[in-house]
């Protein structure tokens, strides 16, 4: 079953704002969005940042890996210049920080564990932990519509979330569902299944539903396309085109 909104902003603002910044959340908000995916990995001194790539150079000017600079020295770095000048100085926001102002502003949370290759344990672990004390009374009280969504391609970080905070809800990200896909999904104990729409068929969609899971698409930007994938059975999905697919576009289609 999916308790959770079912269009979310990719990476805070999709393709209108510099992706996984305070500058990207803010223009999914001011869209209307509460509801983000975004991406998360560690720093060389463990703290998760908010950053797709494991490396510098597309989204922040610099060379060396993610995990080679301590989360402040990032924070300090420009994740914004590359979208435009008016983002310049933008920093790579601190997982805290940044999961703080989304609770605070009622924004629900697709986190992706994002693991730089080797870290995938460590990630898993720290980040779960962090998001499962953020959300300790939503917890406590059963509030899970509002608790976080974890998701992600790694099977290990999956496995490392499971064992740090069994009560926060896992998702296995799949670029194409193999056709072992619903014995992964047990065995990460995961609520929804994510995939990449353009290797989604019908059957697939109707077999995941079948089975009880959740099911959501990434990256759909067109709406024509968001109205077949919801015929399916599809559950949700992020879009990267916050102007073209509103969170109101259920509404809209109904
Ligand atoms: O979580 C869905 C989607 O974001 C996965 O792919 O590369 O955009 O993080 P990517
Ligand atoms: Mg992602």
């Amino acid at each position: 079953m999916w308790r959770y909104p079912k269009i979310l902003a990719h990476r805070g603002g999709g393709t209108l704002a510099p992706e996984n910044t305070m500058a990207g959340l803010r223009c999914g908000m001011q869209a209307g969005f509460r509801a983000i995916e975004f991406d998360v990995m560690l720093a060389r001194d463990g703290v998760p940042v908010v950053m797709h790539d494991p490396f510098l150079g597309r989204t922040v000017p610099g060379s060396g890996h993610v995990y080679d600079y301590d989360a402040l020295e990032l924070a300090a770095m420009d994740a914004g210049g590359w979208f435009g000048r008016a983002h310049e100085g933008e920093p790579v926001p601190l997982f805290v920080e940044f999961a703080q102002f989304c609770k605070a502003h009622g924004v629900w949370m697709n986190i992706e564990l994002k693991p730089a290759p080797g870290y995938e344990i460590e990630t898993g672990g720290v980040v779960a932990r962090i998001a499962a004390a953020m959300f300790a009374d939503e917890l406590a009280a059963g509030q899970m519509e509002r608790v976080p969504l974890l998701s992600s391609f790694s099977i290990d970080a999956l496995m490392a979330a499971r064992e740090v905070a069994p009560q926060l809800p896992r998702a296995c990200l799949m670029s194409e569902l193999p056709p072992d896909w619903e014995r992964r999904a047990r065995e990460v104990g995961a609520v929804a299944i994510h995939t990449n729409h353009r290797h989604l068929t019908p059957q697939q969609a109707r077999g995941v539903k079948a089975a009880g899971f959740g099911l959501f698409c990434y990256t759909v930007d067109e709406p024509a396309r968001a109205r077949e994938l919801l015929d399916w059975g599809v559950d949700a999905f992020c879009t990267d085109r916050i102007d073209l697919i509103p969170p109101d576009f259920l509404t809209r289609i109904k």
